[in-house]
């Protein structure tokens, strides 16, 4: 049998938590022949709400779970981890300025940064999922200058989920038969679902749709402001979609992706007309434990446009946290 990895869950007892541990400890992210141990970090005032939690999981006799930590101590969370779902993040609350959330979230990120930087296995895979997900990874890649810049990225993989099952129902056709989805730049409604390269059955989805308004008018605000119609509908954010694209990034990031494109929050190396160093979602594939980049891709004006405007969100993000990101 194999040793027992460690995975650190921040936020864990929160509604994204309550669907990913168990998953994790049952096998779904990194194989079921991988225990795991689980290092969990709450804020003080939830380490009660946690105890629950870990109850639950001690009820599930896992035969995976190998051990599990509950902390409010970020240097014994990330100690010696190998994955890092950075989940935990301070939500806006009401008359809260969106100049407020990044500095409560920018405080929260640089701590965490830097003690994945001292404590973590050097090789650590960290995901951020809490929001705004792209700029809190920017501050935790910054704040860790002694891991490699390709071992923080940010959870894109929802909105490439939802941008998967869009087009499924529109042609009819299963998820799994789609290839070649990508989703570029913030997890934000300014996000750009592109769909030029997708297959579909084999056939090429634009072609298939023949439909460029749908695509323009309702594919896109559809996909890209799910989350708000989620909200409305449920009362509560999704949790437990947001906790399973969570699950499907690192499993995909660990175990690999056999050539398939899958959409990855990583740090740009200046292709595709994207800064060196901001962190945008890309069109990447997995092997041996690494992500890579999937160069080439003719980005037409169409594209450019979007591309741009998500770009500047983030760009305007990434001046906001400036103070906080070193050098
Ligand atoms: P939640 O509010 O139910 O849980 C968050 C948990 O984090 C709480 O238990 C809280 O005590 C904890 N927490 C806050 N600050 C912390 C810190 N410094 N260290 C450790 N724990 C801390 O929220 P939920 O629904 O679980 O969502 C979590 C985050 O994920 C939110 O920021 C949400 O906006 C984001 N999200 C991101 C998605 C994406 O696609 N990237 C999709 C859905 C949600």
């Amino acid at each position: 049998t194999k040793a027992p990895v460690r995975v650190t869950v921040t936020g864990a007892a929160g509604q994204i938590g309550y669907s990913l541990l168990f998953r994790i400890a049952s096998g779904e992210m990194l194989g079921k022949d991988q225990p795991v141990i689980l290092q969990l970090l709450e804020i003080t005032p939830s380490l009660p709400a946690l105890k629950g939690v870990v109850m639950e999981l001690e009820d599930c006799a896992f035969p995976l779970l190998a051990g599990v930590v509950q902390t409010d101590d970020p240097n014994i969370a990330f100690k010696d981890t190998n994955y890092a779902l950075l989940v935990g993040a301070r939500p806006r609350s009401k008359g809260m300025e969106r100049k407020d959330l990044l500095e409560a979230n920018g405080a929260i990120f640089t701590v965490q940064g830097r003690a994945l930087n001292d404590v973590a296995a050097r090789d650590v895979k960290v995901l951020v999922v809490g929001n705004p997900a792209n700029t809190n990874a920017l501050i935790a890649m910054n704040s860790a200058p002694d891991l490699p810049r390709q071992n923080f990225t940010a959870m894109l993989r929802l909105d490439h989920n939802r941008a998967l099952s869009q087009l499924a129902t529109r042609t009819g056709k299963a998820v799994t038969e789609i290839e070649k989805m990508i989703v570029w730049g913030n997890h934000s409604p300014t996000m750009y679902p592109d769909i030029r390269f997708c297959s579909v059955a084999g056939q090429n989805a634009v072609g298939l749709v023949n439909d460029e308004a749908w695509y323009r008018d309702t594919y896109i605000p559809t996909v890209g402001k799910r989350g708000a119609a989620i909200i409305e509908a449920r009362g509560l954010s999704s949790a437990a979609s947001a906790a399973n694209a969570a699950i499907d990034h690192m499993r995909d990031w660990a175990l690999g992706t056999n050539g398939k494109w899958v959409t990855m929050g990583v740090c740009s190396d200046g292709s595709y007309g994207i800064p060196e160093g901001i962190i945008y979602g890309m069109p990447v594939t997995c092997a041996g434990g690494k992500w890579e980049l999937v160069k080439g891709l003719e980005i037409d004006a169409f594209s450019r446009e979007k591309m741009d405007a998500t770009l500047q969100e983030l760009t305007e993000e990434r001046d906001g946290v400036k103070h906080l990101l070193g050098k």
